[in-house]
């Protein structure tokens, strides 16, 4: 992990600061400066959070992605093929609107397997956080094989382990409806953005939520089951004082994406 990555990374809970420990077997930690929390690096990933921590849909969702993440790339570009002639389109539809000058931090909530990182230009810095460790490894890979880099966090977006101010742009696609708390989710998210960086929050319509229920396919149907609300865009969670407010349909209709920028002295 870099130095000025480390910079920027906090207690979740406390936000308190974090120094690097190694232990003499080398086992690497983060450690809270002043509460003495210790959280573990585990394959050269800060995990931010401990199964008994995680509690509801949080939990739901973090095992059943842990079970299809080997095969969520696969399964993500059949979906895109059978929509919309194949991932290119459906991808840089996604991050359509994002813009990025080299050096810039781009912080991906969710990140998963890391798909839409190839579509963005790499000489931005990348951080992508998310719950499931599974998503988490696939992603590692894939960063391998593309040859990217990134850094990498195992974490809720409830409660992100980053300081206040630490980033370019903010972006999330595909978790948020079925999060614990998105109200709580959007917070974080602004607040580690900088004052003037853009933030963009997307996920599936209430249409594609209402046919995967009725899907033949059992992961897509497990997915759906169960919903405890009918899904709405969450722009009624911003704090009214968010910028450039907008709300846009992608993926041919399929998604939406929430878009806004953070005042300066916010
Ligand atoms: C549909 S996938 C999207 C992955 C990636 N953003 C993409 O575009 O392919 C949803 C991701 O949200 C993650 N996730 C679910 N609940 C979460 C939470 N509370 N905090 C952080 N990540 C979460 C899942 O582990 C999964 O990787």
């Amino acid at each position: 992990m870099k130095k000025n990555t480390i910079e920027i990374l906090c207690n979740p809970i406390t936000k308190e600061k974090l120094r690097l420990e190694t232990t003499g077997s080398g086992e690497e930690f983060l450690v809270g400066v002043l509460s003495g929390r210790r959280f573990p690096i585990k394959n050269d990933i800060p995990v931010f959070i401990s199964s008994d921590e995680i509690t509801g849909a949080n939990k739901r969702y973090q095992g059943l992605y842990d079970k299809i993440a080997r095969g969520y790339d696969f399964f993500e570009k059949i979906v895109a093929d059978l929509t919309w002639g194949g991932r290119d389109n459906v991808r840089r539809d996604i991050v359509r609107g994002v813009r990025l000058n080299p050096g810039d931090r781009f912080l991906e909530v969710s990140v998963g397997t890391g798909i839409n990182l190839r579509y963005l230009p790499d000489d931005a810095e990348f951080f992508g956080l998310d719950i499931s460790s599974g998503m988490l490894s696939r992603c590692q890979r894939n960063l391998k094989k593309w040859k990217l880099q990134a850094e990498l966090f195992q974490g809720t977006a409830e409660q992100l382990p980053f300081c206040d101010n630490s980033f370019d742009v903010v972006y999330h696609f595909g978790g948020i409806n079925f999060f614990n708390d998105k109200k709580q989710a959007i917070v974080e998210m602004i607040r580690v953005a900088k004052g003037g960086a853009s933030i963009f929050i997307g996920d599936e319509n209430e249409n594609v939520a209402k046919a995967g229920e009725k899907s033949k396919i059992p992961f897509a149907k497990e997915f759906y089951a169960n919903r405890q609300e009918t899904v709405t865009v969450p722009d009624n969670l911003l704090p009214p004082t968010m910028l450039n407010v907008k709300v846009e349909q992608r993926w041919k209709g399929r998604f939406y994406f929430l878009s806004f920028v953070k005042p300066m002295n916010a």
